[in-house]
């Protein structure tokens, strides 16, 4: 089965109302490349702007919040995120789960809001750089999903990003070989839980993703994507990896 393909742009804590014109060009290059959905995941200060300036660009966030409101000083919720114009939103990123201390049930519980207020959740998973040395990786990642994923998840609103966490920010990516059999192994977990249904799952590659080697990731098999942070904040980066899919 053919997914469409899904390139994500993560912008961190990055970027003001002047980024809003490295969107108007991404838009601009979405437009020459229906065949791709493209997402942007801008701070939570630029989603409505965002949303109303670029309605050919999917706009998500990059957290929600588990509860729909109340007493949660600083936070976001999925249906406010829906509201403000998102449509979709990452969970669980390596650096929630780190510097926030993000533990898959957690994770597993943002999914189950996010799905509520109908946006897309992108949840990610990823070994560390000791896991994959000790030859644990794929344990690890087995465990991510089984725990950060939803048992009744609502598959359509489903996307799965592999972040080895040593290759986000580094300029390092694994070999070709071994995104393949991480994505083998994440598309094989889908089916053996879901059924035929877990294979329409969308499953993104994320880690240092660039122009130079975009091309040949996304031509990998069960790569239906990319999750991309440095190399989505300048359009004259970001522009290649789109049309690359
Ligand atoms: P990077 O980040 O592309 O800058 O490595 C990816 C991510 O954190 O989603």
């Amino acid at each position: 089965m053919t997914l469409r393909k899904l390139i994500a742009g993560n912008w961190k804590m990055h970027g003001g109302s002047a980024a809003l014109a490295e969107l108007l060009l991404m838009e601009a290059a979405a437009q020459r490349c229906p065949h791709v959905d493209v997402l942007l995941c801008p701070p939570y200060t630029l989603i409505s702007e965002a949303a109303r300036a670029v309605p050919h660009l999917i706009i998500g966030a990059q957290d929600c919040h588990t509860h729909a409101s109340g007493a949660f000083t600083g936070n976001i919720s999925a249906l406010m995120l829906k509201d403000a114009g998102a449509r979709a939103t990452i969970l669980g990123h390596s650096e929630r789960r780190t510097m926030h201390h993000e533990e898959d049930a957690l994770v597993c519980d943002k999914a189950q809001a996010a799905f509520h207020a109908g946006l897309l959740a992108i949840i990610c998973v990823g070994e560390s750089e000791a896991e994959r040395d000790a030859g644990a990786a794929l344990p690890r990642i087995e465990a991510q999903l089984t725990h950060s994923v939803p048992q009744d998840a609502a598959l359509e609103q489903l996307v799965i990003a592999y972040e080895p966490i040593w290759a986000i920010g580094t300029g390092r990516t694994p070999s070709l070989e071994e995104i393949a059999a991480v994505h083998e192994a994440i598309h094989a977990h889908l089916v053996a839980r879901f059924g035929e249904r877990g294979a329409g799952v969308r499953i993104l590659y994320g880690g240092s993703v660039k122009p130079s080697n975009a091309r040949e990731i996304l031509a990998l098999p069960h790569v239906d994507g990319a999750l991309v942070g440095g190399a989505s904040l300048k359009a004259q980066d970001f522009i290649p990896i789109i049309e690359a899919a």
